[in-house]
């Protein structure tokens, strides 16, 4: 059963060690994460695959990694400055702050035409706040997304030293351009690709890593002649679309989004967004936009650029003059590829059906939990919360033993924590799942953070536990990411190793040491077979 809801993975993702709340120890920093021993491997795995594809497997491609601090100037030149940003609204009544186009689409039922269209509403007083419903919003303010920083030793209070974080890694490829045409030679159509962070004051993160306000993103901008553009384009669209299909993700699960007119950035000619089935809904994974040449002439020389040292063109031999490329650009989240595909791969069932009166006690549990969130007076708990937290105990409680998966993943929620009861549940739900429940990461792989597990059959037994460690060497050295794990029963490391994706697990055992073959088991069919230990390494190779 895939995760019906985003809490599963979150739950999943701490309790395993791939993602944990950033700076826990102080209480956290909204919606920042870290990636654990797990994670780190994941999201490796998922970068190395976009490298692999889109820099080795081409003849086309070249590889960059910029600085995240560049001159104040590019921002300038490439219009963030004047146009990256959000329109907000406060509320004078409670001190909410939205978004204002999200205030206006959602009470007004469609876009707004401009920023005067959105402050004709509010003046009008046909807006309401969404969180109070008071008609006393201010006029909409443009709310830049770019952090801001100072490069050198003082804070000068002007703007001498301003500097931003980088809000997208393409424009250290546009601006490389030059330097990449020159060193390495270049004909169009070529294009160059680049992995590194990125950061967005964003005014309303979350959905776990989906938004954050720092994330890594994958980036190509691929040039093109000038009329091959479209036809690059869609390539483009096909070749990314097919390697998440590559990777394991469900096609069903992904689909092409074209944006509309109104959606298109002010450079973009067209853009197709690949969106995944995220379990709050279809949500961009990666935007494939066509810039045309937008960029390359922002950042040369001009009338209208004093600042920029040249041009950035391309000399073509069969016109024999100078042009300026146009570009596609897949510009994709590693965070989101990462999320979409832990998403993708969650697989929570039921093996064995509980006792009927555990389930009983459980359901029992689960229904004076609903009982004792409704109680709770609004001011403790905000009435939006009770109401989820008490819809999603009752069509638990209707629908267990097979909704225990959907419990368990409610199991770390913040606010059902605040009621006394919760403790019990969720004790009660995590014995019946110890017992009752597989959860499988189905990942490819070439994602998965382990490849292989080796366990011996004993850990008192010194020849068993020589021969494990000696083969989790071994296939280390021969480029499997290998664990040896001998601190449970065997039954017990096999589901830990289902949990976190790991394909593979050996198991050394007494006839091992008499004819040197091991057990191979799949963690897909749950089949075994018996292997020579010098035939491993091969074996194993030849299977990821
Ligand atoms: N250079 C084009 C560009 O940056 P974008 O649609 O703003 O386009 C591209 O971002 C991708 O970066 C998105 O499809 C998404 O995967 C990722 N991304 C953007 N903002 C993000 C955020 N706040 N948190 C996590 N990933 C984000």
């Amino acid at each position: 059963m895939p995760a019906s809801s985003l809490e599963q993975i979150v739950s999943l993702a701490k309790r395993r060690g791939f993602v944990f709340p950033s700076s826990a120890v102080y209480g956290g920093l909204g919606s920042t994460w870290d990636y654990g021993p797990l994670g780190v491997e994941l999201k490796n795995n998922v970068k190395r695959a976009w490298w692999r594809s889109v820099v080795y497997d081409r003849d086309d491609m070249e590889g960059l990694d910029a600085a995240i601090l560049m001159n104040r100037l590019v921002w300038k030149y490439s219009g963030h400055e004047a146009t990256f940003s959000d329109p907000m609204t406060d509320c004078r009544s409670c001190k909410a702050r939205p978004r204002a186009d999200h205030v206006f689409v959602a009470q007004k039922g469609r876009d707004p035409v401009n920023v005067g269209e959105i402050n004709a509403a509010i003046e009008a007083k046909e807006l309401k706040c969404p969180k109070c419903g008071a008609t006393d919003l201010t006029p909409a303010r443009p709310f830049n997304l770019m952090f801001k920083t100072t490069v050198g030793p003082v804070d000068t209070g002007d703007d001498s030293g301003l500097a931003y974080l980088r809000p997208e890694t393409a424009q250290g490829i546009f601006v490389n351009f030059g330097n990449i045409l020159d060193t390495m030679r270049r004909k169009l159509p070529f294009g160059v690709a680049q992995i590194g962070k990125a950061f967005r004051n964003e005014i309303t993160p979350g959905n776990f890593t989906f938004r954050t306000r720092e994330f890594e993103q994958m980036e190509i901008e691929y040039f093109v002649k000038p009329g091959e553009d479209e036809a690059a384009h869609q390539a483009w669209i096909d070749a990314r679309t097919q390697w998440y299909v590559d990777l394991g993700m469900r096609r069903e699960n992904l689909r092409q989004r074209e944006q509309t007119k109104d959606e298109l950035a002010h450079y973009a000619k067209r853009c197709v967004d690949l969106e995944y089935r995220f379990p709050m809904g279809w949500s961009e994974l990666e935007g494939i936009a066509n810039r045309t040449d937008y960029d390359l002439k922002a950042h040369s020389r001009s009338p209208e650029n004093p600042d920029a040292v040249g041009e950035l063109r391309y000399f073509d031999q069969e016109q024999k003059k100078h042009i300026v490329p146009y570009v596609i650009e897949p510009s994709a989240g590693a965070d989101r590829a990462t999320l979409a595909f832990l998403c993708d791969a969650y697989d929570e069932s039921l093996v064995k059906e509980p006792p009927a009166e555990e389930t009983a006690k459980l359901r029992e549990l689960v229904l004076s939990f609903a009982k004792s969130v409704d109680k709770r007076d609004p001011k403790q708990m905000e009435t939006p919360v009770k109401e989820r937290l008490v819809a999603a105990a009752e069509k638990i409680a209707a629908a267990l033993p097979g909704s225990l998966p959907e419990l368990l993943g409610l199991a770390d929620d913040a606010d059902a924590n605040r009621i006394e009861v919760w403790k019990k549940v969720r004790g009660a739900a995590e014995k019946l799942g110890e017992e009752h429940t597989r959860t499988v990461l189905r990942l490819n792989p070439k994602l998965s953070p382990i490849t292989v597990a080796v366990f011996p059959l004993k850990k008192n037994e010194p020849r068993l536990v020589e021969t494990a460690r000696g083969i989790k060497r071994d296939l280390q050295r021969a480029g499997l990411r290998t664990v040896y794990d001998d601190t449970g029963a065997i039954g017990k490391l096999y589901r830990r190793q289902d949990e976190v994706g790991t394909p593979f697990c050996i198991t050394v055992d007494f006839q091992s040491l008499d004819d040197q073959t091991v057990t191979v088991r799949d963690r897909d069919t749950m089949g075994q077979e018996r292997v020579g230990i010098t035939e491993l390494g091969a074996a194993l190779r030849a299977k990821v």
